[in-house]
């Protein structure tokens, strides 16, 4: 447990630092990591060919820059490696209107987890027939929204949810409408991260129907059964931030074998098979995701030979890319507002004894995974370059919590001080949309930029946004100046 309530460090609760030798040029910026518009101007970072103090200036910090031609590309590269099979972007890694429309016009497919997510998705217009919607626990009013909206699937996870879901799709047959096209998620026994995969007879976890215990095969008779439902195939997510395609190939095995097996019970032979997401990104420069290509290559091949060694004819793909979308094109920007120099105990021989704790205006409410999972990151000072000595710094945010930190260990210039711009690489997934309010910092707004033009796809979070949900305050203005719009110079100002 690193993650304390704020107050002084435990005793033993500060690990070693974890960090390499300091790289060569400390504001390099490794293409497996940074976005693929990201390139050194007169030594400040451009993004989308914009400059980042400009970017700053403009919106603040801290701030979310999307390299549009990055989302797009990466939804492009999986459309292209799966063509024939359908891509679900995992709505969940990142959604707003804009990149619900991208998503659309680009031909992919949506996967919502809950009602709001859907409704965002169709609120922007996306096609409903191209929606999946995911949850464990549907509530009454999201599973109607589904069947009125008539979205292309619902992927079923519980025997409740089925007991829930006839009522309403048999009303809609009634009236004239089609059948309801579902999924059964599975639970195949694979649990998949990075390069390690676990196979297990079964899962202690809330998704999915279990093959090991037989209720997968259950649900997908029951379902079969049930006229006012369609099921169209099988559904199975094994993890997250996957290297590896073996835990992929190990669940397609599964998961084929139960196609075998509701041929055998019901004389069904279902024509889609959906392996879900997971891949993995670079975070770090010395990381080494699997390519689409790889994926896709490996997939198929897989569930080719699954399927002949069963002489089942060869179903439908899908897969569900989140974080391999929408993860690497993104940067946070933040500035520096303290930093402080902490003694280490007496390290090992050559082991820095002094680690700089540099302290950002945002922190575990914008990207709150290295808390959450001691998810590492990578960040570079962004306005400008430095000569000076590299020094081992720890990058913490402002909330009031030990546990804060966005980049646990890394080498930054010794010069680096407050007013300089830090960007955090790859924080396109599951930073905005797990974002928080917590102490009552505000959501960042995101910038998405192209070809030097800069557009803000989600504005800042305001104080009296906040104000107006609280019974006392909706109608208390909030203080002016704002205090959520940061000051656009610091005082110490470093910025160039
Ligand atoms: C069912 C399902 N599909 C897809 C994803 C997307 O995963 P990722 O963003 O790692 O690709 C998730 C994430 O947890 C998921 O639960």
């Amino acid at each position: 447990m690193r993650a304390h309530p704020a107050g002084p460090l435990h005793g033993g609760m500060t690990p070693p630092p974890s960090v390499g030798l300091p790289p060569a040029d400390l504001g390099a910026l490794d293409p497996q990591v940074w976005p693929r518009s990201a390139q050194r101007v007169d030594g400040e970072l451009h993004l989308g060919g914009r400059p980042v103090t400009e970017l700053a200036r403009a919106h603040g910090t801290p701030l979310f820059v999307l390299d549009e031609a990055d989302f797009r590309g990466r939804a492009a590269d999986f459309a292209a490696a799966f063509d024939g099979a359908d891509v679900h972007y995992a709505s969940k890694a990142f959604l707003c209107g804009q990149v619900a429309r991208w998503i659309a016009d680009d031909g992919l497919h949506l996967d919502a987890c809950s009602g709001n997510e859907l409704a965002l998705a169709l609120a922007a217009g996306f096609p409903a027939e191209r929606i999946a919607l995911h949850g464990n626990n549907k509530s009454l009013v999201e599973l109607q929204l589904a069947v009125d909206s008539g979205i292309g699937h619902v992927v079923l996870d519980s025997f409740d949810e089925i007991d829930r879901l006839v009522p309403m799709a048999a009303a809609r047959v009634a009236a004239g409408g089609a059948p309801v096209p579902v999924l059964i998620r599975t639970t195949v026994g694979i649990e998949a991260h990075t390069h390690e995969f676990i196979a297990t007879a079964h899962e202690d976890q809330k998704f999915g129907f279990s093959l090991a215990t037989g209720d997968a095969l259950t649900a997908a008779v029951r379902v079969i059964r049930e006229p006012a439902l369609r099921l169209t195939g099988l559904h199975s997510h094994i993890g997250s931030q996957i290297f590896d395609t073996a835990g992929f190939e190990a669940a397609a095995h599964r998961v084929v074998g139960l196609l075998g097996q509701v041929w055998q019970a019901t004389g069904e032979v279902l024509g889609e098979l959906n392996l879900g997401g997971g891949f993995g990104i670079a975070y770090l420069p010395e990381e080494d995701p699997v390519s689409p290509d790889d994926v896709a290559r490996r997939l198929r091949s897989v569930v080719a030979a699954e399927c002949a060694a069963l002489d089942l004819p060869v179903p439908r793909l899908a897969v569900e890319p989140g974080r391999a979308i929408a993860g690497p094109g993104t940067v946070t920007l933040y500035e520096i507002g303290t930093i402080k120099p902490v003694r280490l105990g007496s390290g090992g021989q050559g082991a820095p004894q002094v680690r700089n704790y540099v302290s950002v205006d945002g922190g575990m409410s914008d990207n709150i995974r290295t808390a959450l999972y001691d998810a590492s990151y990578t960040c570079v000072l962004a306005n400008r370059t430095s000569d000076a000595p590299p020094a081992l710094c720890r990058v913490v945010g402002k909330h009031c919590e030990s546990g804060d930190v966005l980049v646990r260990d890394l080498w930054l210039p010794a010069d680096v001080q407050p007013g300089d711009l830090l960007a955090v690489a790859a924080t396109g997934a599951y930073c905005w949309s797990m974002a928080s309010n917590y102490n009552y910092l505000l959501k960042p707004p995101v910038v998405a930029v192209r070809e030097g033009v800069a557009t803000e796809v989600v504005r800042r979070q305001t104080l009296s946004d906040v104000f107006a949900l609280d019974a006392v305050l909706a109608d208390v203005p909030a203080p002016s100046p704002a205090i959520d719009q940061p000051a656009p110079e610091h005082p110490a100002g470093a910025r160039s």
